[in-house]
């Protein structure tokens, strides 16, 4: 059992959260404090809870969320600061935030920012675009934290605020410092005393045993040599962080474990004469540690491999991860990605092996096979030695993500000179990433042995490279090419550090250095405004306290009903097939299974989806990447074993669809095919000047909500009652699903929202698939019954954002005005509609993006595939039709050789013109935004600067790129609730849901102004079908206008009717009046309607109420021979309006922006050619992480930009910012462009979403990607598929 499982089902501590069970989001963080005999101190280090095997834990103190402080008692500041400075938005990566910090603080009460960065190495959040939680936590810091009072809004007369043209810009913090309680480490928990225990020098052997599963604690090396020989097969564990993994998610199972962590043998740490020794259970932090005195100590050409191995350590996993993981359990795993493998191989690192009555010394080889190692059975590392000196070291790790990321090719390089001279005498290369184990390139080393270290001697390092680091085309892990071309080019980084050294003039092109930056980003926000109105007030998100204290309650976090089950799903494994056989027997007979429920135990109707009813909630006969049977267990682990144990029997049928080229070969697409067009086609590109052609893939995106869906479906017992507790953004559509699959009226159905850990459209359609599971087995069984997706099941089955791909005709003027575009888009919808033909609308109606062109043709093909069907994601289409149009917009620009913002400028719409769909454009903001942006980026310097920078650099590009956006907000459906009790209390319930973006709190600050009474006496709860009925998803960034106005309205309807009181009794006060009314509920609904009657046939009507606007300016930094990149700069100018939260707002905006920054820069889904999804949690799917967000970011909301068409002259803000990280794509492209005039090419080149590290280096062509060039399509089947 893990730790995390104990706490959370045993204990009831749910503050600490389960995020992915792999130790890849630090959702599950808690500090674990354990006394070191030998310093006589207690240590304190945060762990991962999800990968903390709870036998591991004899004599250790745990310290959870809940331990260090609560609303209700006193809040710990590291809590209150994270909430204050509004860095917590679902709140469901808050706990781990608060436990990484805490535990550094214990250690550290004054940190610096760079150990604050390094403690969040190994924590992810969704939501908030990382910068508040940096901010507020800088105050930690001896350095004082920015000033908070940026930019200015001028409040407009629906404000009441005296506008006066002098003063109108007033210093308006988003928070103040001041307020925060101050640290003081006296008052922290104390260690307990009856835990200071002597852990290294107790005798016996420890025993635990589960149920399936015997676990060993050895007290000496003798009695764990003599356990090795009496159980050779047992499983060593110290860390867990493999050995975790391979039992949760490769199913295996190691019935025996010996765990060596407390032998004093396995933990000691000797400085010899040759280097330093390291026991084998030595933690990678403690490795770190001594490393890092050594360093300081030693002269520089002695330390030069424990630099390397620091630097590798820098960016290995997380931090909580190091603080477990052992050196040994690195090198055992014997893994071909490992990071201190190809250093210890290159350094010439010895191990030390022992059995019973036997030791061996010798050095560290490549491993046998594909982790596998020459140990034998009874055999144990003991420890391991690190030499001092190589004359000239170094280490690289190339990762797609920098931060906590495994390797893509990682590498250890070593070269001596014979003395005297640079004619190489020994020379050391190896490579992980490259083949199944870790490989040493000998054949390059010893062809370069005796040869003079110069320009020669690299050409024929490159060329022998090439040949002897191949790969097949086929080879697991893809990226052939790019993996290839790494090996050269790392050496290429090791040959000029080298020749740096041994040359102390300047070398043109110097290896380019990734130092991390630390983090200073600023916002600006807008305010002035009289005391007692919270609208327009940076008012903390209401829950965020409570999500800081681990308080907040989310539906996994509901007790455990006494008689409940738990489900786990089982899905199809083959893409197209129909079921021959499904055989339960094994899995119904394992312990803790109650039943399996099939297709057949459906009461109702089988047939679900959100709009039209194109799909099955269980399999019946004809299968695609779909749910198939569920088994329902006393315990999620016994579900979950039992679900292993199912077999299915397929036969498989063609064609497989999987991509969109598939689709497009097989014409398999969702009917009908969109089309808007306006002005003539034929005539625009007569007119042009040039006509040019493109085609741009984007991929697609996970939504990775930290929470993944979940739902409780409790059974009332009469007339098919049941009510659900779920994590839904659209209660009505779970509540009819649901009632259709049981067969029973919607009115006997409840859903209940109280919150959810993010959601971002992925909780909007596809979470009813699993309700509807979930409420059918509780219905069979009449018991409730609960499921929380893992992580992987959730990244299987919930589908995300489409991928799309574009073609492209733009017809054009010498001045790069736009006169004509035909535009074809097709998207991979997955096996079934769900809303896919209104995602590609979005796109169609976002085709031009801020663009005014007079001859438009769009078309768009919705894909029908056999991939789970993909669904809404934040800008719900609108991200991909945008970035394809500014590719070709990018295009145009190269082609003509003008700056790219000159020709967005250029076309760039004007007050008054119309949308390619006919719309107006009124009260356009457009040219504002842009004229900002570019003044408070310093757009003119920065591009000279960046000149400057590439002219005097070969290897590492600067590029700068300013993109607009122009988002429609179309209305849907919502309604208010609203009750006032006798005590003047208020309870509100409106029919959005709160997802973290704040909802609860702009509409209570709605509330609080329509009344006139303070926020404090207003309270939401939860959302519910039987409060609000009938209303549309919280989705399309409408909430705030929608509910607000529905509450707006139910507020003034009760105000009406308190006016009598009010006339009868002026001098009283709100609970006078309230006290004496009659009437004190007030039921509002409010329907407004999707497009608002838009004809696609005739292209006429409205599809949008208003449009927001935004601009962005960012700065990037490649490194051409790697392709990674940094985010130095960007500027963000956006209208909102008249901003009804500028703290909630801006955190939108941020959070909005860095998920754009995934989805344009990062984030790359993999699937197999049959559709096997290979990216299935935070290990191998990357979200940005702290490091990535841009070293410098400025938010500047647009002031004096009313919109009289939403509440109190608000704007939506969830989804437009997403697009703004575009600027950071093109920013990329222009470095790019950079580089490839460096190697003579010019002119547009096709660039595809993500801008991934292997897209970068593949599209910056030179000299060491001319020698792996890649192998010829269609002669391979390759790894994995563009889909
Ligand atoms: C989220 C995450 C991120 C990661 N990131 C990285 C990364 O960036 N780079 C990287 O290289 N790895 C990474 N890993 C892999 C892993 O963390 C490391 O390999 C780690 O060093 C393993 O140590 P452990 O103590 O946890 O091993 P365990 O899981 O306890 O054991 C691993 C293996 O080593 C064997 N073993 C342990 N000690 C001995 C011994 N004394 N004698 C013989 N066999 C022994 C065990 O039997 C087992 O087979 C990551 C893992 C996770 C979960
Ligand atoms: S749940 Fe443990 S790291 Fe994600
Ligand atoms: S607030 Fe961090 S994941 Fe939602």
């Amino acid at each position: 059992m893990t730790l995390l499982t104990y706490l959370r089902r045993k204990l009831g501590l749910t503050g600490t959260k389960l995020g992915c069970a792999e130790g890849g989001c630090g959702a599950c963080t808690v500090m674990l404090s354990k006394y070191q005999p030998h310093l006589s101190k207690v240590l304190h280090h945060s762990v991962n809870g999800c990968l903390a095997p709870l036998c591991s834990l004899h004599h250790c103190a745990v310290t959870t969320v809940e331990g260090i402080g609560s609303v209700a008692g006193k809040l710990h500041p590291v809590q209150e600061r994270i909430a204050k400075s509004h860095g917590s938005q679902c709140g469901f990566c808050t706990p781990g935030i608060v436990m990484s910090l805490y535990a550094l603080l214990r250690n550290n009460p004054t940190p610096r920012m760079a150990d604050i960065e390094e403690a969040f190495q190994g924590n992810l959040c969704r939501c908030t675009g990382y910068r508040p939680i940096l901010e507020g936590y800088k105050t930690f810091t001896k350095v004082r934290p920015h000033n908070h009072t940026l930019s200015i809004l001028r409040m407009s007369k629906d404000h009441r605020l005296p506008l006066s043209s002098s003063t109108s810009v007033l210093p308006a913090p988003l928070y103040n410092p001041a307020d925060f309680l101050p640290l003081d480490p006296t008052q922290e928990i104390i260690f307990p005393p009856e835990l200071m225990v002597d852990t290294l020098t107790h005798q016996h052997t420890r025993g635990f045993r589960g149920e399936r599963v015997l676990w060993l604690q050895p007290a000496s090396l003798d009695q764990l040599l003599e356990l090795k020989t009496q159980y050779p097969n047992a499983k060593m564990v110290v860390g867990n962080t493999e050995v975790g993994i391979e039992m949760k998610f490769k199913n295996l199972l190691y019935p025996v474990i010996l765990a060596p962590g407390y032998i004093p043998e396995l933990n000691t740490i000797q400085h010899t004469d040759e280097g330093i020794v390291f026991g084998a259970s030595c933690s990678l932090t403690l490795l770190g540690d001594v490393l890092k005195a050594a360093v300081g100590k030693l002269p520089l050409y002695q330390t030069e491999v424990f630099n390397a191995v620091l630097e590798q350590l820098r960016w290995f996993a997380g931090l909580q991860i190091r603080n477990v993981a052992a050196i040994g359990g690195n090198i055992m795993t014997a893994s071909p990605i490992s990071d201190l493998n190809p250093v210890f191989m290159a350094a010439g690192c010895k191990l030390t092996l022992m059995s019973k009555g036997k030791s061996l010394l010798l050095s560290l080889q490549p491993g046998l096979s594909y982790r596998k190692t020459i140990l034998t059975p009874e055999e144990v590392l003991l420890c391991v030695l690190i030499p001092y000196t190589k004359k000239h070291f170094a280490a690289y790790k190339q990762s797609p993500r920098r931060e906590d990321d495994i390797s893509i090719v990682t590498s250890g390089m070593s070269v001596t000179f014979a003395e005297g001279s640079t004619v190489v005498k020994h020379l050391a290369l190896s490579y992980g990433g490259m083949a199944a184990t870790t490989v040493m390139a000998k054949n390059t080393a010893s062809r370069l042995l005796g040869k003079q270290w110069g320009e020669e001697l690299l050409q024929d390092a490159c060329s022998s490279l090439a040949e002897e680091m191949t790969l097949h085309p086929s080879a697991p892990g893809g990226m052939v090419t790019y993996r290839r071309t790494l090996t050269l080019s790392l050496f290429y980084k090791f040959y000029l550090t080298v020749q740096q050294k041994l040359a102390s003039e300047r070398i043109w092109g110097n290896a380019p250095e990734w130092k991390p930056k630390h983090l200073c980003p600023t916002a600006r926000l807008q305010n002035g405004q009289k005391e007692e109105d919270v609208v327009g007030r940076p008012m903390m998100h209401l829950s965020a306290l409570k999500q800081a204290t681990g308080e907040a309650v989310y539906c996994d976090d509901i007790p455990l009903y006494e008689n409940e089950l738990y489900l786990c799903l089982i899905t199809s494994t083959k893409a197209h097939a129909t079921i021959q056989s499904i055989d339960t027997a094994e899995a119904e007979s394992m312990p803790g299974v109650v039943t399996c429920v099939f297709a057949k135990d459906i009461p109702g109707s089988n047939m679900t989806g959100p709009i039209v009813y194109d799909e099955t909630v269980l399999a019946d006969d004809t299968v695609s990447l779909c749910v198939c049977v569920c088994v329902l267990a006393d315990t999620q682990a016994h579900a979950q074993r039992a679900a292993k144990a199912v077999r299915i029997t397929y036969q498989e049928l063609q064609p497989v669809i999987i991509t969109i080229q598939d689709a497009i070969t097989h014409q398999s697409f969702f009917q009908p095919v969109r089309t808007i067009q306006r002005g003539d086609l034929d005539q625009g590109f007569t007119q042009a000047d040039h006509i040019l052609e493109g085609e741009m893939h984007m991929g697609g995106q996970e939504h990775f909500y930290l929470e993944t869906n979940v739902t409780v479906a409790v059974p009332k017992g009469e007339d098919g009652e049941m009510e659900l507790f779920v994590s839904t953004q659209s209660a009505t559509k779970t509540q009819s699903l649901v009632a259709k699959a049981l067969g029973v009226p919607a009115s006997r159905v409840v859903i209940r929202v109280k919150r959810m850990g993010g959601g971002f459209g992925g909780k909007e359609s596809r979470s009813t698939t699993l309700s509807t599971v979930v409420a059918v087995a509780a219905q069979k069984l009449k018991r409730p019954v609960r499921c929380m997706l893992d992580r992987d099941e959730d990244m299987l089955v919930t589908g995300g954002r489409h991928p799309f791909y574009g073609r492209y005709k733009v017809g054009f003027m010498k001045s790069g005005k736009v006169v004509a575009l035909e535009v074809t888009y097709y998207s991979n919808a997955g096996n079934s509609m769900d809303l896919s033909l209104s995602i590609m609308e979005r796109a169609l109606f976002h085709m031009e993006n801020s663009y005014s062109i007079a001859n438009i043709r769009g078309r768009g093909y919705v894909c029908k595939t056999h991939l789970p069907s993909n669904t809404a994601f934040r800008g719900f289409g609108g991200p991909q039709g945008m970035l394809i149009a500014e590719s070709w917009m990018s295009d145009v620009a190269l082609s003509l050789g003008l700056p790219a913002e000159q020709v967005r400028r250029l076309n760039m719409y004007i007050q008054g013109e119309r949308t390619p769909y006919s719309q107006i454009l009124d009260h356009i903001t457009l040219d504002r935004c842009w004229d900002q942006c570019l003044e408070i980026s310093s757009f003119t310097q920065r591009r000279a600067g960046i000149e400057t920078y590439n002219r005097d650099h070969r290897w590492t590009k600067r590029g700068l790129s300013v993109v607009p956006t122009k988002f429609g907000i179309s209305f849907t459906a919502a309604g208010a609730l609203a009750h006032i009790y006798t005590d003047g209390s208020v309870l509100l319930t409106h029919g959005g849901t709160e997802m973290g973006q704040g909802l609860n709190t702009k509409m209570v600050q709605v509330a609080s102004r329509t009344l006139g009474i303070p926020s404090s006496k207003i309270h939401i709860t939860e959302t519910s079908t039987n409060t609000v009925p009938n209303t549309s998803p919280t989705a399309a960034s409408a909430s705030s206008d929608l509910n607000g106005a529905a509450v707006h309205n139910a507020c003034e309807i009760l105000l009406h009717r308190l006016e009598p009181y009010k006339t009868k009794n002026p001098k009283g006060c709100w609970e006078d009046w309230v006290s004496t009314c009659q009437s004190y509920t007030v039921l509002f609904l409010i329907g407004w309607y999707h497009y608002l009657g838009y004809d696609f046939e005739t292209n006429t009507g409205r599809p949008f109420n208003y449009f927001s606007y935004g601009v962005a300016c960012s700065e990037v930094e490649i490194d051409c021979l790697t392709g990674s990149h940094k985010n130095i700069h960007t500027s963000i100018v956006i209208d909102v309006g008249n901003s009804l939260n500028p703290a909630l707002d801006i955190g939108q905006v941020e959070g909005g922006f860095m998920q754009g920054v995934g989805l344009y820069t990062l984030e790359e889904l993999k699937y197999s050619p049959e559709g096997y999804l290979f990216t299935r949690g935070p290990g191998m799917y990357k979200i940005p992480a702290f490091g990535d967000i841009p070293t410098d970011l400025t938010v500047s909301l647009l002031r004096d930009a009313p919109n009289d068409k939403a509440i109190f002259s608000s704007k939506a803000i969830g989804e437009p910012p997403l697009f703004l990280a575009a600027s950071v794509f093109f920013a990329i492209k222009d470095a790019i462009i950079a580089a490839r005039k460096e190697s003579g090419l010019s002119g547009p080149f096709r660039l595809d979403s993500p801008a991934t590290p292997e897209r970068i280096r593949n599209a910056c062509e030179d000299r060491f990607t001319k020698l792996c060039p890649p192998a010829e399509p269609g002669t391979f089947t390759p790894w994995a598929v563009v889909v």
